[in-house]
């Protein structure tokens, strides 16, 4: 019990940590949603007024397909942070991940700051999220702990890499996995947090029956940057441009098939980026850092109104398409230059 106790404060502490660093720096490189090009339509024969960005998840309306991406839990102030963010999600009605439950699953006292998100969030769509270790039942508790309508297992092996007391072993991932996908009754979505699925990867999740993909890609928050400025024994300057960028993973998983549901994050900052996205194939965009990072540092009603400027500018960009919808954002035309053409020309 008092080695599990210890493990507990080691985890709320890198968590408290993984807060305070991302708010010192910037951690973010390019995504490459710049090489993707949308064409201007001068005809739109549209009236503002009637373009519409509902959309649906994990079987729930939405207002916009974005998505507050998983974060945080387990610490003193996580509570103030989960309760502010699930009230900007429950305001602007879309959907929010929680950050990893497991310290949470290993200890009870740990549960308040998950738990409130459902509380705040009512009837909206929140979503567990676990290591790609833990257990059918450990998972299934993380759900009960905040009624989830879907759990996230995040794949980071880049991350626990570079951490000093991070994991070494990653050999059974793919194992438990299909244990959990064919076991747990509700949605399972694989997700990366920050290096990117590639089309590899994406293809053997798809075959062992996993539905769900957060293709979690390189351009935003890096969490080798991140554990970098933590770690004193090694540095990792040379894998800070490590990952497949998000415009890349997004593009090659959606070629995979139309029937994976697909989450765009890393790097995702700007309405341009979020109908990029939703153009070459992402049913939802999850945006992490940025919103925690305008509560923290300026407050609720400015992480607010980040997202609904990315919401407005999108009904824009959605007219300067002559688009109404967001089902008809899959029927844009639209161009791939530069460096994205390159490594997309360039697989063999
Ligand atoms: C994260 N992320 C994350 N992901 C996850 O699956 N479980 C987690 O516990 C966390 N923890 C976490 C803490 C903090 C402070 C941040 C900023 C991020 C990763 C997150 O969900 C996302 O995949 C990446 O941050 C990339 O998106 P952004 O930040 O570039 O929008």
């Amino acid at each position: 019990m008092e080695e599990l106790n210890s493990k507990s404060k080691i985890r709320s502490s890198r968590k408290k940590d993984h807060v305070n660093h991302i708010l010192k720096d910037n951690f973010e490189s390019d995504n490459y949603f710049k090489d993707i090009y949308l064409e201007h339509n001068s005809l739109p024969e549209l009236d503002f007024a009637e373009i519409s960005t509902k959309s649906s998840f994990l079987g729930k309306d939405i207002s916009f397909p974005v998505m507050i991406n998983a974060m945080t839990g387990g610490f003193d102030k996580a509570v103030e942070i989960n309760s502010n963010l699930a009230k900007i999600a429950r305001e602007l009605n879309i959907p929010m991940a929680v950050g990893s439950q497991t310290i949470a699953i290993k200890d009870k006292n740990y549960e308040a700051s998950f738990k409130i998100v459902r509380e705040v969030l009512k009837d909206g769509v929140v979503i567990s999220n676990v290591n790609a270790f833990v257990s059918v039942d450990e998972a299934r508790r993380a759900m009960e702990m905040i009624q989830a309508d879907a759990i996230q297992i995040h794949l980071n092996p880049a991350q626990e890499i570079c951490m000093p007391e991070g994991d070494r072993d990653f050999k059974g991932v793919l194992n438990n996995i299909e244990d959990m996908v064919k076991k747990i009754d509700k949605p399972v979505i694989v997700k990366e947090v920050g290096f990117g699925i590639s089309k590899d990867v994406a293809t053997r999740l798809r075959s062992i029956g996993v539905k769900y993909i957060d293709v979690g890609g390189h351009g935003g928050t890096n969490f080798i940057k991140v554990e970098n400025a933590r770690n004193e024994e090694f540095d990792f300057y040379e894998l800070f441009e490590w990952g497949i960028p998000t415009a890349l993973s997004l593009i090659e998983t959606r070629a995979i098939s139309n029937d994976l549901n697909i989450i765009s994050t890393g790097g995702m900052r700007t309405a341009n980026e979020v109908v990029k996205a939703l153009c070459v194939g992402a049913d939802i965009i999850g945006i992490s850092g940025p919103v925690l990072k305008k509560f923290v540092d300026e407050g609720y009603e400015s992480a607010e109104k980040y997202l609904q400027n990315i919401i407005y500018k999108s009904k824009v960009i959605m007219l300067l398409l002559g688009k109404k919808n967001i089902g008809e954002l899959k029927n844009v035309p639209y161009r791939i230059k530069g460096e994205l053409k390159e490594l997309l020309d360039g697989a063999k």
